[in-house]
């Protein structure tokens, strides 16, 4: 093995088959409709009459006019251009006003292409299926294969979740660059302490040696239950406040986007899925969702946190921000160990699932056993 860093070129290449957070739940109101972009696909989104959910390629079969123009009755979709109806869920042709009695042509084989839909934890989600067979425009939709990714809840048999006691909350930021740059950034240990710095979290100068492990999970990999950083104020107050001996924090990564981290202190727990999502080849968004039973009691305890994690996502979007000008040019990159080892995985782990699905074999996970990551930061 050298000692030379590695050369890495990210491609941006954006993974279809997979559900990705579209819009806050909070922001799509009944019988209106809404635009989003996805992986550069234009969608429009709306809540029926009911408030269930939608997902609508924004362009009509006639002739590509964008359906966010539209009239919407709470149920059927007319495009703004020749007055063509469609069922907003299954994106089915319902009418076309310039036929004629006579006329025969079969109206409910038209359809506006339809993404599957979901509303989980305060976010719309949509499946973005695999290209599509040409002729789109005569195909009904599908249904995606399993359901939209949830966060992990805990108390349910104290009956803690159905009686929703617990806080959720999300914040998100746009960020001008690739899919791959917003991921790497987002699972990179070594820039805390030179972009994250706050009297009241940690300085520079408490970096100290790092020694993580790390485990194979089915598409992604794991940093083990862990005690977390001493160095952090927050984790300081949690342990106090919950009066708990050991508190463990457990962080995963899964393809496409998806990091998860929860931390358990007894009885108290908090949950959080932070996706990076495509919106297009050189834009990503980033959005952390968290739930949580602790400082439920505690005055301002959830506008600290949501303030705490404002604070973490506006540096890091603030620091992408600048890299975006730097990336303009395409200067050479590289990834180096051990600090640099998840992105690597990130890339081995996409261009596994890539060459799995080209072959029709099982995907090659890279890691083949556990291993142990060692840095500074
Ligand atoms: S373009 Fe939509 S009805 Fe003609
Ligand atoms: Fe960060």
């Amino acid at each position: 093995m050298s000692d030379l860093p590695q050369r890495q070129a990210t491609d941006a290449l954006m993974l279809t088959g997979f559900w990705y957070r579209a819009l806050p739940a909070d922001r799509v109101q009944r019988s209106q409709l809404y635009k989003a972009t996805l992986l550069e696909l234009p969608l429009v989104i709306g809540r029926d009459r009911d408030g269930h959910p939608f997902a609508l390629r924004d362009a009509c079969p006639h002739r590509g006019m964008p359906l966010n123009g539209g009239h919407f009755d709470g149920k059927n979709l007319e495009c703004p251009y020749h007055g063509w109806q469609f069922d907003a869920h299954s994106g089915q042709c319902q009418l076309i006003p310039s036929l004629t009695s006579d006329q025969t042509l079969k109206v409910d084989r038209i359809y506006a292409g339809s993404y599957p839909c979901e509303e989980r934890d305060d976010f719309i989600w949509v499946y973005i299926p695999d290209p599509p067979p040409p002729g789109a425009g005569f195909t009904a939709p599908a249904a995606a294969p399993e359901p939209a990714p949830q966060i992990e809840k805990f108390g349910e048999a104290s009956g803690e979740i159905s009686s929703g006691k617990y806080k959720i909350a999300y914040l998100q930021a746009e960020m001008p660059v690739s899919i791959d740059h917003g991921i790497i950034g987002l699972m990179d240990p070594a820039h805390g302490p030179f972009v994250h710095q706050a009297w009241w979290w940690r300085s520079q100068h408490s970096i100290h040696e790092k020694k993580k492990n790390f485990e194979p999970i089915p598409n992604g990999f794991r940093m083990s239950a862990h005690t977390p950083s001493s160095n952090s104020a927050p984790y300081k107050l949690l342990r106090l406040y919950a009066d708990a001996d050991s508190i463990t924090t457990t962080i995963d990564f899964i393809l496409p986007n998806l990091r998860t981290e929860t931390i358990r202190a007894g009885k108290y727990w908090f949950s959080s899925l932070t996706t990076v999502t495509p919106i297009t080849r050189s834009q990503c968004r980033i959005d952390v969702v968290a739930a949580w039973n602790i400082f439920r009691w505690m005055p301002f305890g959830p506008e600290l946190l949501k303030f705490v994690f404002a604070k973490f996502v506006e540096q890091d979007r603030r620091t992408m921000e600048l890299q975006a000008e730097g990336l303009k040019h395409n200067p050479h990159l590289m990834l180096i160990d051990d600090a640099d080892r998840p992105a690597k995985w990130y890339f081995q782990l996409k261009a596994a699932h890539l060459e799995a699905k080209r072959t029709g074999a099982p995907m090659q996970h890279p890691m083949s056993g556990p291993v142990t990551l060692k840095w500074r930061s």
